[in-house]
């Protein structure tokens, strides 16, 4: 069978650990397939910075749209983030002409999610966007395929790793938010605009691509009500812990009588509670079905490995002819949206 050519836009982190993850590991993933895997091409705006990767032959590109149409791939693969721009045009131009396409971008799905689902329909490509939501953790997967006919009555969890390291830091050592988010930087954490972090907005990105998967409603960031980090102090954290508190950044979706209610905000988690547990740049996501109850999936939430981890799965599953959960549902069936009022967790 002939190698799987993957095209890879954005050489950040992300972008970096997973050429160099199938580099390292391409014989090892070749075995496990019974097909070679190969990332034969590449776009980003730096040629010359040292990413430890090996660059001899890869192709290099300026222009992500070339890469994605390119005929020197099958797979695209978009890790350069922004909701518009040059992620959008390139996401578009591959499954236009019916290329798979991997993505961890959150706020490109979260934006344009029903269309770029559409786009995929029409032409019969893969989109792959484990990635997107809660990094290293498998949660789109658990949601199509692992839950049966289960019922979901509520979504909701720690979504950004960000958020969660420089609470718990806070809490834990006194440190100050500076401090914590300039390290959440520097580990690889934080967004290019960490103002998406701490505001809040990406974890209702994720918030909003989740909900659409569980209610089949529409994916519809801006309705949510979206309360930040910044304005916690550690005197906050002091005193929810001694009532027995965390203080989490959570971000919640769920069924009620006229609609679902989407939040994200600082919440207060007591210490008993599972959730309260997950520290750290952890992320853990929370389904209330009616036949499982609360299932938690804790991992993992950012930084490089653990999303390239996930990017490294839907190209497998693409790789393997499995086909990879769909986004977005028929808009007949969207179920009408409310905003959601404020309302203690
Ligand atoms: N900045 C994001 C976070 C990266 O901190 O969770 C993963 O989406």
């Amino acid at each position: 069978e002939a190698p799987l050519r993957i095209g890879v836009a954005g050489l950040g982190n992300v972008g970096a650990t997973l050429v160099r993850i199938i580099q390292k590991d391409g014989e090892e993933l070749t075995r496990k397939l019974g097909r070679k895997i190969t990332v034969t091409a590449v776009c980003a705006r730096s040629r010359s910075r040292d990413r430890g990767i090996d660059a001899s032959n890869l192709e290099w590109f300026d222009d992500p749209v070339a890469l994605a149409k390119s005929d020197s791939i099958d797979l695209f693969v978009e890790l350069i983030g922004g909701e518009d721009g040059p992620a959008l045009a390139a996401v578009k131009a591959a499954l236009e002409i019916g290329r798979p396409v991997v993505t961890a971008n959150k706020a490109l799905l979260a934006r344009h999610g029903v269309n770029l689902a559409r786009a995929a329909e029409e032409s019969g490509a893969q989109l792959g966007f484990e990635a997107a939501v809660a990094g290293g953790i498998p949660v789109i997967k658990t949601l199509r395929e692992g839950l049966g006919s289960a019922r979901i009555a509520r979504v909701y969890g720690i979504m950004n790793g960000t958020c969660n390291y420089i609470l718990t830091r806070m809490g834990n050592e006194g440190i100050s938010f500076a401090e914590c988010l300039a390290d959440a930087q520097k580990l690889g954490y934080a967004e290019a605009d960490p103002s998406f972090d701490v505001d809040g907005f990406d974890t209702a990105h994720k918030l909003a691509i989740l909900a659409s998967l569980c209610f089949g409603c529409e994916i519809a960031p801006d309705e949510i009500f979206v309360e930040g980090i910044t304005s916690i102090s550690q005197a906050d954290i002091k005193v929810a812990g001694d009532l027995g508190y965390k203080i989490k950044l959570l971000g919640i979706a769920q069924r009620s009588a006229d609609g679902i209610d989407q939040r994200v905000h600082p919440t207060l988690v007591p210490k008993t509670s599972a959730v309260a547990g997950v520290d750290g740049v952890l992320n853990a996501v929370a389904l209330e079905t009616d036949h499982v109850h609360e299932l938690l999936l804790a991992g993992p939430g950012a930084g490089g490995p653990p999303t390239a981890s996930s990017v490294l799965s839907d190209i497998l599953d693409i790789a393997r002819g499995t086909k990879v959960p769909p986004l977005g549902v028929p808009v007949a069936e969207l179920t009408p949206y409310r905003r959601a009022p404020i309302r203690e967790h």
